[in-house]
């Protein structure tokens, strides 16, 4: 009898398919992908891949990336219904307004965003490379960065570099809050602090090490500490746990749980490549502007 994971791997070979998953997602679909990373490293995958089909084992925006920087590839989105709340935040009304009251500004997007929010943006950027993207901006330029307050607060701190922030957040990574982290570190004070930038400034504020979902693995694989508090989305545990096994991670939270990002089960990466749904493209159009502002993060990556 053949399981889900065998109709799955025999239905990708036929298909020519290669699935990606971000580190957000289920563990059993992390175990199951050709890649699982962080934002950029799924981008990066996606701009290279031969494959003729992509399952994306993400969010929309994520799928959506993959369409624009792949225009002649198949991106399937196994959930039509996992967006990302952060992502719905800014409208391309709102920020055109925006960038009419600052003309002078370039626009930094996040790559939680829309296609066409990327499209009428100057350059992209992911949480592992936000302060090089922000860093390549003339000072002469007042820096519009959209859509996170978290992120965009976080670099412009780091970097003393005052910018205009959209008011967009995750509701996730907000959920995580300074007196959680206060308890289990008097729980266990030997744990280094490893927190995403999506957290609040107050939570960052506590960390030993800031970084993307990918950094946070790195760091925790090459630190020679054995016990560590993870401030992130929780499905990342998996792939913590799996790749140290002698070292010990708590979640700050177990309320840090991505619904949109948890929609995504195996029975429907299956469903996916059976049906060939849900095909994500971007128009024309569209793609080939978002894919300016992409194309440069990706050339300074
Ligand atoms: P990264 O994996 O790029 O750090 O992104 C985090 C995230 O919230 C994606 O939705
Ligand atoms: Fe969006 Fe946050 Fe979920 Fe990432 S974790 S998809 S930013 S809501």
């Amino acid at each position: 009898m053949s399981t889900i994971i065998d109709k799955i791997k025999e239905l990708k070979t036929q298909r020519n398919a290669i699935i990606l998953a971000h580190n957000y997602q289920r563990g059993e679909i992390q175990d199951i992908a050709d890649f699982a990373g962080d934002s950029l490293g799924l981008s990066q995958q996606a701009a290279k891949t031969k494959a003729d089909v992509i399952v994306f084992c993400g969010v929309h925006f994520m799928a959506e990336t993959a369409s624009i920087l792949c225009p002649d590839k198949l991106v399937l989105l196994p959930d039509e219904h996992a967006g990302c709340p952060m992502a719905n935040m800014i409208t391309l009304k709102e920020l055109k307004i925006k960038k009419k009251e600052h003309p002078n500004a370039k626009v930094v997007c996040y790559v939680n965003s829309t296609a066409d929010i990327k499209a009428e943006s100057d350059i992209c950027c992911t949480s592992s490379n936000a302060m090089k993207i922000v860093s390549s901006i003339p000072k002469e330029h007042e820096i519009l960065f959209i859509p996170d307050k978290s992120l965009g607060g976080y670099v412009s701190s780091k970097l003393n570099r005052p910018m205009i922030l959209w008011e967009g957040y995750c509701p996730t990574h907000h959920r995580i809050l300074a007196e959680h982290i206060i308890k289990i570190k008097a729980a266990h004070p030997e744990a280094r602090i490893v927190v995403h930038p999506e957290c609040t400034p107050d939570v960052i504020a506590l960390a030993n090490h800031v970084a993307s979902t990918t950094g946070i693995a790195k760091y925790c694989k090459e630190t020679d500490a054995r016990e560590f508090i993870i401030g992130t989305e929780t499905g990342i545990l998996h792939r913590l746990r799996k790749e140290n096994p002698r070292k010990v991670f708590y979640a700050i939270t177990q309320l840090a749980d991505c619904s949109n990002m948890k929609l995504i089960s195996l029975e429907k990466v299956l469903w996916s490549l059976e049906d060939m749904i849900y095909q994500v493209k971007v128009p024309d159009d569209i793609a080939a502007k978002a894919r300016v502002a992409i194309q440069k993060m990706l050339d300074l990556s």
